[in-house]
């Protein structure tokens, strides 16, 4: 059993590490993406949602420039300063807090003349599972810091504060998906994101109504995107759109294959295909949903993972094996979400059928002897707040 935390636990943590009650508590939930993955530093499409588990941040001001923050996940406490944040000194978990400060600061918000604070974090979303805890930390700090130092800043110009904690401050080069999910997501509606026009748009998924439930198999397999396979991705992206000629792969539509099965070489190919055929099952994702329900979007759901498994090459046979399991058992789709190397699967099953799949993912772990799955359904939420 995991705690969950709420608004009250984390300022009855907080008052338990620092004596007094915080100004307030601030929450981010984590996200799972529906579909579009690794097209959002491609300028892309992408359609995630915000889900219930959420990471809980309490402030309270302090009289000096000192940073400190305790998170319920850590065994110890970690301390900055406003006088001296600089990315170099950043180590760990913490990095993902005082980065926001210093993206902050980066994109010309002064802290000059300003206090520090005593921060507690609390969260329930399972870390290094692909459903974004590290966004949520940073979207709680920056919703947090905004109100607390009265910024007046727009969700807009947070996540692109998020994003930059994460890829300067932590060193992962990672688009912006999740901290847009995070702080625009709504109860019940999925978030299109465009990220080349900067919009970010609720759209209805109303999984209930057609009787549907959305499972999370964690594989518990743990990816890291500041190393590994993430960057070799993003740089063949890049590569690839160079060779096209274009600025990103989203300049690219699905007329422009041939061209690049010519032009690139087959590995190449392979990724900005992945790239290319991703953002119109996005586009149609979109469109399919509004116009027929959830039901109907199964097969893009199929297509997406054979696209990552095959093509994009980010998957790993714990999530295949997650993925085919469910689609055995019955599954109207089901696909790898987030990053890939491990992390999570979704899975679009039957109301009332979530623990007889969950069940058989389960089993086929253990029968390959991989480490026990954990599995939960997950709903359409609220962004921060
Ligand atoms: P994901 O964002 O998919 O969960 P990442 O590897 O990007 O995975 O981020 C996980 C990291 O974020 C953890 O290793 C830890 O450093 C940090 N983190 C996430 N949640 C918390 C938390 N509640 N307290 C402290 N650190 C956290
Ligand atoms: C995530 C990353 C996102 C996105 C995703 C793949 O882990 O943080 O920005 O690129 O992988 O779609």
């Amino acid at each position: 059993m995991i705690d969950i935390p709420s608004a009250e636990s984390t300022a009855d943590d907080f008052e338990d590490r620092y004596g007094r009650r915080p100004d307030g508590v601030w929450s981010a939930p984590g996200r799972v993406n529906l579909i579009g993955e690794h097209t959002d530093y491609n300028d892309g499409l992408v359609f995630p949602f915000a889900i219930e588990r959420r990471t809980w941040a309490a402030v309270g001001h302090r009289e000096d420039r000192l940073l400190t923050v305790h998170s319920g996940a850590m065994p110890e406490p970690a301390q900055a300063s406003l006088d001296a944040l600089s990315p170099d000194g950043f180590d760990g978990w913490s990095a993902y807090v005082f980065g926001v400060v210093w993206a902050m600061e980066q994109r010309g918000v002064s802290l000059e003349g300003r206090t520090g604070f005593d921060l507690m974090l609390a969260s329930d979303v399972p870390l290094g599972a692909g459903l974004s805890s590290s966004a949520a930390i940073e979207c709680a700090v920056a919703i947090a810091l905004n109100d607390e130092w009265e910024l007046g800043l727009t969700r807009r110009e947070l996540i692109y504060i998020c994003q930059l904690a994460e890829n300067g401050a932590v060193g992962a080069p990672t688009g912006n998906m999740d901290q847009t999910a995070s702080l625009m997501g709504e109860p019940g509606h999925g978030v299109l994101i465009d990220v080349r026009a900067e919009t970010a748009d609720p759209v209805p998924l109303h999984f209930a109504d057609e009787e549907l439930e959305l499972l999370v198999i964690d594989t518990r397999v743990h990816h890291e995107h500041a190393t590994g396979g993430y960057g070799a991705r993003r740089k063949s992206c890049e590569d690839g759109a160079a060779a096209m000629g274009v600025d990103s792969l989203r300049d690219l539509g699905e007329a422009d294959l041939p061209r690049a099965l010519e032009t690139l070489d087959d590995e190449t190919y392979r990724r900005v295909k992945h790239v290319i055929t991703e953002n119109a099952r996005v586009a149609r994702t979109a469109e399919v949903v509004q116009q027929d329900g959830p039901r109907a979007i199964g097969d893009l759901l199929v297509q997406s993972h054979a696209s990552m498994r095959d093509d994009f090459e980010i998957s790993c046979p714990e999530l295949d094996l997650a993925v085919e399991t469910a689609l055995t058992q019955g599954a109207v789709g089901a696909r790898m979400t987030g990053g890939g190397f491990g992390g999570a699967a979704i899975a679009l099953v039957d109301a009332g059928r979530a623990e007889e799949v969950g069940a058989a993912v389960e089993a086929a772990f253990a029968e390959s002897g991989f480490t026990a799955p954990i599995v939960f359904v997950v709903n359409p939420a609220a962004g921060a707040h």
